[in-house]
Formats: structure tokens, C-alpha cells, sequence
């Protein structure tokens, strides 16, 4: 596992995921393609990637056989990978959230509970013949009876008081979007880096192994490494890679100097 550990590795998750040790993972936490991408809207002014920019990319097209397919294959070699007591933790919309957790009832996991992201800056509707579309879900499923839930510490969350499954972000813009040289986002669908922070710390202990077998631009890793837990992170896109091992290396710089000064 050492050689493993902390570290992204390039390539198909479904194949990786394969060769890797059985039933050693405490969460898979994962932003898997949504299947979103029909079409897309141009709108040239749009530098930030954020709030008027719609996803479409050739990884998020598939039709519904083959995105269900895709999903089962995914959630299988996860499902073996994990530890009896682990969970899941898989983003999704209206698009795709009905396919995984269709996938996960069907191997007979738990359903603990359907979050809720209320977005605080969500992109408005621009054909204006749907309301505003300003949620996105992470369905929680655990493989057997003892998952693990941090319920005391989550009350934090909500001013002492058990905390709920609806939960505000705002879709990732300003300095926490990362951008490339031409200004624009460097991924599509960055995650807030709060929202996966808070979803670690809720479901493992310092220690536990986090996978994400479709890493992107390395929020998991970043989530984990705040919360001193181990990680392992895939993307079979090479420049995804490069972009997750840059936050991680500078995440450590940023450490070391913490501790240094
Ligand atoms: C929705 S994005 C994840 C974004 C990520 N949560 C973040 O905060 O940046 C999904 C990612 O899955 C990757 N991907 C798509 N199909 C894949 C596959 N079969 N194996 C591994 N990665 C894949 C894409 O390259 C993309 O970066």
C-alpha cells in the first residue's frame, strides 16, 4: 500500500482500481462524469470556468445504456477495493444521480443519507425554460452495518445542533479556482474545497485511506491531506494529473513553511 498511497496515478480508474489490494479503502469520495454534456453554451466573456460556463467535455458524453454500464463497472472494482466498513460518497445532478444510486442499491449497500448542496452563486437558467438549477447531491452509502459517522464533531456545522443534509457552498470561483495560462479555469468542475473537506471528516478518522477514482484537479487530495488522512487519487487524463500534483506539491510547500515560521 506504501507505494500506493498519496500519490495520483494516471490511467483508466476501472483498470487501476483492479489492481489494487482488496478491501483496504475507508471512503471512496468521488466527482465522476454526470453525463451533463449536451451541447454546451459558448459565452466568450466567461473567464472563470465558474458561474456562466457550461460543462462540455468528451469524458461526460455517454448515451444513458452506456452511462449506466460505465457506472456499474466503476462502482464494482470500488466496491472491492473497500473495507467492510467503508462508504461511499458520489457527487452527482439531476443527470446522473438516479444511475449511481440505482448502481448502489444494486450491489446492496446502505443508503445513509442523500446531501443536498444548495448553491449560493449557482449559473442561471439561460434558456429560461427550467428553474435555476442551483443544487447538486452526494448520495452517502455504506457497504455494511458500522460506518463510520463523526456525529458529535459535525455538529460544529450547525451551532452545536445535529447537523443536516442540506449544506451551502458557493460553486467554486475567485482564488480558490485554479486557472491556467489563459485565464480560464483549468477544470471544468472543480469542487469546493470545503464541501470535500467536511465530507472526509465526517465519514473517516486521521489515518483512513481516501480514494477517488476520478480526481481532476486534486480537491480530494487536498481535502485529505488538511485532514491528515491518506489518499489515492486517479484521472486518466494526463494534464488533470499534472494540475492535481501541482496542488498537492504546493499545498506541502505551504505546510512546511507554516511549520517553519
Ligand atoms: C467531474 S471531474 C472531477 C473533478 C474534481 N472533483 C475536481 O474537484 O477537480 C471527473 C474527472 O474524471 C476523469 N475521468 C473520466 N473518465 C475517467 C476514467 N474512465 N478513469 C479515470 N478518470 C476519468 C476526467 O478526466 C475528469 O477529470
Amino acid at each position: 500500500m506504501k507505494d500506493i498511497i498519496n500519490k495520483n496515478h494516471e490511467g483508466d480508474c476501472i483498470k487501476i482500481m483492479g489492481d489494487l489490494p482488496k478491501g483496504k479503502i475507508h471512503l471512496v469520495l468521488t466527482d465522476p462524469p454526470y453525463n451533463a454534456s449536451n451541447g454546451g453554451v459558448n459565452l466568450p466573456n466567461n473567464k472563470t470556468g465558474g458561474a456562466y460556463y457550461k460543462v462540455n467535455e468528451k469524458w461526460d458524453k455517454f448515451s444513458y445504456e452506456d452511462y449506466m454500464d460505465f457506472t456499474k463497472k466503476w462502482i464494482d472494482e470500488a466496491d472491492k477495493i473497500l473495507a467492510p466498513n467503508g462508504s461511499m460518497m458520489i457527487c452527482g445532478s439531476l443527470h446522473n444521480i438516479g444511475e449511481v444510486i440505482i448502481a448502489l442499491k444494486d450491489k446492496g449497500y446502505k443508503f445513509i443519507n442523500l446531501i443536498t448542496w444548495r448553491k449560493t452563486n449557482p449559473m442561471p437558467s439561460i434558456t429560461k425554460r427550467t428553474l435555476t438549477h442551483s443544487t447538486e447531491f452526494i448520495a452517502w452509502f455504506a457497504k455494511g452495518k458500522g460506518w463510520k459517522f463523526n456525529y458529535n464533531n459535525m455538529k460544529k456545522y450547525n451551532q452545536g445542533k445535529q447537523l443536516r443534509d442540506v449544506w451551502e457552498f458557493s460553486v467554486c470561483q475567485g482564488s480558490e479556482r485554479i486557472k491556467g495560462e489563459n485565464g480560464r479555469a483549468a477544470h471544468p468542475t472543480q469542487k469546493p474545497l470545503e464541501l470535500f473537506t467536511r465530507l472526509i471528516e465526517m465519514a473517516t478518522d486521521e489515518g483512513d485511506i481516501v480514494i477517488d477514482p476520478f480526481m481532476g484537479s486534486g480537491t480530494t487530495a487536498l481535502a485529505s491531506m488538511q485532514l491528515n488522512r491518506n489518499w489515492i487519487g486517479i484521472d486518466n487524463n494526463k494534464e488533470y494529473i499534472d494540475l492535481a500534483n501541482k496542488r498537492v506539491n504546493n499545498h506541502k510547500k505551504d505546510t512546511k513553511l507554516k511549520e517553519y515560521c
